[in-house]
């Protein structure tokens, strides 16, 4: 008469716990934390999210629409573009942009780490990629040099000083982090190209990274660097350095076949 009871009873205690940990478990909670913890994350990360939308209203919604749906002619649908580009756009200083038709140019942060924190989690929160990571250890330095001569350079620069494009500023790429760097190649800022991961792989990626970081500290093995930025000054400076050479010659040698 008991057993009975006393198994359903602990069938009803098992269901009510399984549901339990299903409730804390949905959201995709971090890997590896226990549910409880797990629950309490995903709460944190939505609290941060609600003050990254109030803040969002307050200084983005002018030109991306009060839910980020983006306002034609202003700007973007942020819908989908996740934390990478909201990382990239406001850690080098481009959002808020002071006008929809300026070239959203690198500058300091505009708002202060915590912000910049709740406004990512809050544009995360409409889907998209996560901040990639980057390991320029782990990329061949020449394999980054090709990659870059072709996709890069032609924009950059091979050494990364950056330069004049049609319509806009490509710049040097000496104060991009190499995150910034890798968010850089997925997002295709402004008239940039995107990269796909099927175009540059996560490890061609880290090639690159590796080989722009070595551009930041060159070596020049042939002596001055002149500014490094290529043959022509270099020849320049050959060229005012002879001509100085051949008038004292000139004169030295008009001197003496003097009277
Ligand atoms: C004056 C208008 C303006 C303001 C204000 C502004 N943005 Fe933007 N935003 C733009 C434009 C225009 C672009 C497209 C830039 C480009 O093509 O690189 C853009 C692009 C972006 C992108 C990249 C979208 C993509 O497709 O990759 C993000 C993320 C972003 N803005 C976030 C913000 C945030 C967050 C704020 C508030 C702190 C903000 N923006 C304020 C106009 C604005
Ligand atoms: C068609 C020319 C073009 C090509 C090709 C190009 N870029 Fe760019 N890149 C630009 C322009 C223009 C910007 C500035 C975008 C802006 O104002 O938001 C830029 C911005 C960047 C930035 C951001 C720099 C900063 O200071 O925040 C990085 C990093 C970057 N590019 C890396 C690359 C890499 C790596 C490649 C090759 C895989 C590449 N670019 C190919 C034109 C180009």
């Amino acid at each position: 008469m008991r057993s009975p009871l006393l198994a359903l009873a602990a069938a009803a205690c098992a269901t009510l716990a399984l549901l339990q940990f299903a409730g804390a478990g949905e959201g995709s909670p971090p890997r590896g934390g226990s549910p409880a913890r797990a629950g309490a994350a995903a709460s944190a990360t939505s609290s941060e999210a609600a003050a990254g939308h109030a803040l969002f209203v307050s200084s983005c919604a002018a030109c991306h629409g009060l839910d980020a749906n983006g306002i034609y002619g202003r700007g973007p649908d942020l819908h989908g573009v996740g934390a990478l580009a909201a990382d990239f756009y406001l850690q080098t200083g481009r959002m808020p942009l002071p006008s929809p038709r300026a070239q959203p140019l690198r500058a300091t942060p505009a708002l202060p780490q915590a912000q910049i924190r709740a406004l990512v989690a809050y544009v995360a929160s409409l889907g998209g990629p996560p901040v990639p990571v980057v390991q320029p250890r782990r990329g061949s330095l020449a394999r980054g040099q090709q990659l870059f001569a072709l996709d890069c350079a032609g924009c950059h620069t091979i050494q990364g000083q950056g330069g004049i494009v049609t319509g806009a500023i490509a710049p040097s790429l000496g104060p991009a982090t190499p995150t910034q760097l890798a968010e850089a190649i997925r997002i295709g800022p402004y008239v940039m190209p995107r990269f796909s991961s099927g175009e540059l792989s996560d490890s061609d990626v880290d090639s690159i990274a590796r080989y722009v970081q070595s551009t930041n500290h060159p070596e020049d093995r042939g002596g001055w660097g002149i500014g490094r930025i290529g043959p022509i000054p270099e020849g320049m400076v050959a060229w005012l350095l002879a001509i100085f050479a051949l008038l004292l010659i000139v004169r030295l040698i008009g001197e003496r076949a003097g009277p």
